[in-house]
């Protein structure tokens, strides 16, 4: 982190064409934004450029094009969202990366801004193509990466453009590292980790990681079910992976040997389809009949206990099937909790993943997190240790 180059306000950016490489996959839905957290998060950076009279070129990506121009993939409706939201005139451009394109950045009035389409419609994006990082690079005299939540990924408008380019990380991309640093360097204990979402497998090691730096390791969501039935419960008709016994033995052992508690939970909410009724149900009173879409009362109480009595916490993946608000309430408590202490105990607060933010995308509470994190992959990747592609040229 100490040698990540990070866009500083010195630089003289005025009248200099600066190129932002942003996050901008929100989900879209028949040309209709719906989610705009992503695009919320980085337009006072935007504007920041704005004022400070900049030349200013967009780039992200939307979904996985592979290479080709997808017309339901098109930034457009992002367009829209920047023309009417930015205090800046902006505008489309849609051709080749080529001379018209350098000149499209060249012809910019100070404090315009200018919005890439997809760059995904190029293969050469994906292929972190040599060429096209290089044309991609003579759009700009300066490159920030404001994209941390693509950064795992080892793309031209990532990677490979820092070659060519005087390049330095954004505002949004040094805070989501600094709270990485939160709960792997800097951590204040006790740190407790919330982890929910279905699969186990692709979070393993995560969870091994995590085990070695918190003290608490709270598993809920659908993932808790293969612990239930890890440690002899009966989950009737719960969402279950198959083959986990392996992995969660080594992340028992992992955790006796790091002194690290796991729980899981005490209750539950269960129902016998996603639609049904729900019913509170103690853990060994769970039939085969019945399916897990919640936590019960008893697990919030033994979470909130644990939040309490924590100094840093760290929360990525829903308790329950929180689409059917009947299966909700476990989540929102979680983030209740969290949020609260945030504000009246201190307690450092880390919140991510894709699922977790639509499940409290509507509640006051996720204003009062101390991150809340829009990285879902590269949050995961860099709590397992690893050094992202896109941050990693970042560094001297
Ligand atoms: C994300 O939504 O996590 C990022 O935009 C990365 O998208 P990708 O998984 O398609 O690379």
């Amino acid at each position: 982190m100490s040698n990540l180059k990070i866009f500083s306000e010195k630089l003289n950016i005025s009248n200099k064409r600066i190129i932002v490489r942003l996050d901008l996959n929100v989900p879209i839905n028949n040309f209709i934004i719906e989610d705009n957290t992503r695009i919320k998060i980085i337009e006072p950076f935007i504007n920041k450029l704005i004022e400070k009279k900049a030349k200013i070129i967009l780039i992200s990506h939307l979904g996985r094009p592979k290479g080709k121009i997808v017309k339901e993939m098109s930034l457009k409706p992002i367009f829209d969202y920047l023309q009417k939201n930015l205090i800046g005139k902006i505008s489309f451009y849609q051709g080749e990366i080529d001379n018209n394109a350098v000149n499209a950045s060249k012809n910019l009035i100070p404090g315009e801004v200018l919005l890439m389409e997809n760059i995904r419609f190029f293969k050469e994006e994906e292929n972190d193509d040599e060429n096209f990082a290089k044309n991609l690079s003579k759009l700009g005299d300066f490159y920030i990466n404001e994209a941390f939540s693509c950064s795992h990924r080892k793309q031209a408008s990532l990677h490979k453009i820092t070659k060519y380019i005087d390049s330095y990380g954004g505002p949004l991309l040094e805070k989501e590292i600094q709270s990485i640093n939160l709960i792997l360097k800097n951590k204040k204990e006790p740190v407790t980790s919330i982890i929910g979402g279905s699969k186990v497998s692709t979070k393993v090691k995560v969870l091994l990681n995590l085990i070695q730096n918190t003290n608490n390791l709270i598993i809920v969501g659908a993932m808790a079910n293969n612990f239930l039935k890890f440690k002899g419960f009966n989950v009737g008709l719960s969402l279950l992976e198959k083959g986990t016994e392996k992995i969660i033995e080594d992340i028992y052992t992992s955790a006796e040997k790091n002194n690290c508690n796991i729980v899981i939970p005490l209750d539950c909410i269960v129902s016998n389809n996603l639609n049904g009724s729900p019913k509170l149900k103690s853990i060994n009173e769970i039939t085969s009949e019945d399916m897990v879409l919640d936590i019960g009362k008893k697990t919030v109480g033994l979470i909130n206990k644990t939040v309490e009595n924590s100094k840093t916490v760290f929360w990525n993946g829903p308790a329950g099937y929180f689409e059917n608000k009947d299966f909700s309430s476990g989540t929102i408590a979680i983030a209740k909790k969290i949020g609260e202490n945030s504000q009246s105990k201190s307690l450092i607060s880390i919140v991510g993943g894709g699922d977790t933010l639509a499940a409290i995308k509507n509640t006051d509470y996720q204003k009062l997190f101390t991150h809340l994190s829009t990285a879902g992959g590269a949050f995961l990747e860099s709590l397992e240790g690893k050094q992202l592609p896109g941050v990693k040229v970042l560094t001297n």
